[in-house]
């Protein structure tokens, strides 16, 4: 028996073999959970195609652009009429312009500030409201999305995406209140940098990986594989009486002064 054999997982932000969501994917079949996966647009549609294959058939993909209302109510829709009730959700998504997470954060523009925490922030609230009929109906169950470090202190060109972030941590936060009377926890995991598509152009990414070999306690960089074991850990029931959280996979880099 699995941490989640029987349970239904939704797991959204596979672009490609790096992401973290489709770690958390695989780390989730292992132990058991049916998974249904949500793509952006048919690019990302094509790298999961490629990657199916390594999970179970009865796998369900869907796509999903969290910044159109229409977009996640039929992805809610559908999974309705397919499976009537989720266990679980993983919200993996984040996004901002390029420009803003280069420059000074005391340039951000008024569109791309707002683009960031609609799609990096407002998006957990969006989607977890989606499908709170079906978490409801499998009387209860748990959500995990993903942060980092940047939202609550200053890493150097993360910025607006940063901001993003603390918004996120916030929005668990009372999310995790407002959902606990229907047995429904939130929490988050805060990784530690990891070479994906999201990352690449994050010059804070680059430097952190640098200094977690040297600074963090465990001396070691992390990797996708660890945030997707912590997630199945979060999602079962071993963390029954945790919401609220955020948990650091990050070789314990976030203790550390220098
Ligand atoms: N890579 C890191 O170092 C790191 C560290 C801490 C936290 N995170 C967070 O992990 C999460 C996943 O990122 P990742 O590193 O796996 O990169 P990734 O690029 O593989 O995943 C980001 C996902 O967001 C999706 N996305 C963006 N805009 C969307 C939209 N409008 N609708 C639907 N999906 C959309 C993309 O399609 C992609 O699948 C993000 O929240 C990221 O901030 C990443």
């Amino acid at each position: 028996m699995g941490l989640l054999t029987g349970r239904r997982a939704l797991v959204t932000g596979v672009a490609n073999k790096r992401s973290i969501a489709w770690a958390i994917a695989k780390a989730l079949s292992r132990e058991g959970a049916e998974l249904a996966l949500t793509y952006q647009h048919d690019r990302f549609k094509a790298n999961l195609e490629k990657l199916l294959p390594e999970l179970p058939p009865s796998t369900i993909s869907l796509p999903l652009d969290v910044a159109d209302d229409e977009s996640l109510a039929a992805m809610a829709a559908t999974l309705q009429a397919k499976w009537g009730h989720l266990d679980h959700l993983v919200h993996s998504i984040a996004f901002a312009k390029a420009d803003d997470m280069a420059g000074r954060f005391a340039d951000t523009s008024r569109d791309g500030y707002a683009l960031a925490q609609d799609v990096s922030a407002y998006s957990l609230v969006a989607l977890t409201r989606s499908v709170l009929p079906m978490l409801q109906a499998a009387g209860g169950g748990s959500v995990v999305t993903m942060t980092a470090l940047g939202g609550e202190r200053v890493m150097p060109s993360y910025n607006v995406m940063g901001v993003a972030k603390a918004a996120l941590e916030a929005s668990l936060r009372y999310l995790a209140w407002e959902l606990g009377g229907d047995n429904i926890r939130v929490n988050a995991i805060s990784a530690g940098p990891l070479r994906t598509l999201a990352a690449a152009g994050v010059r804070s990414a680059h430097t952190a990986m640098n200094q977690l070999p040297e600074r963090s306690p465990l001396r070691r960089n992390i990797t996708q594989e660890d945030v997707g074991d912590a997630a199945a850990f979060l999602l079962s029931d071993w963390a029954r009486n945790i919401t609220g959280q955020v948990l650091y996979v990050d070789a314990g880099y976030h203790i550390m002064a220098q």
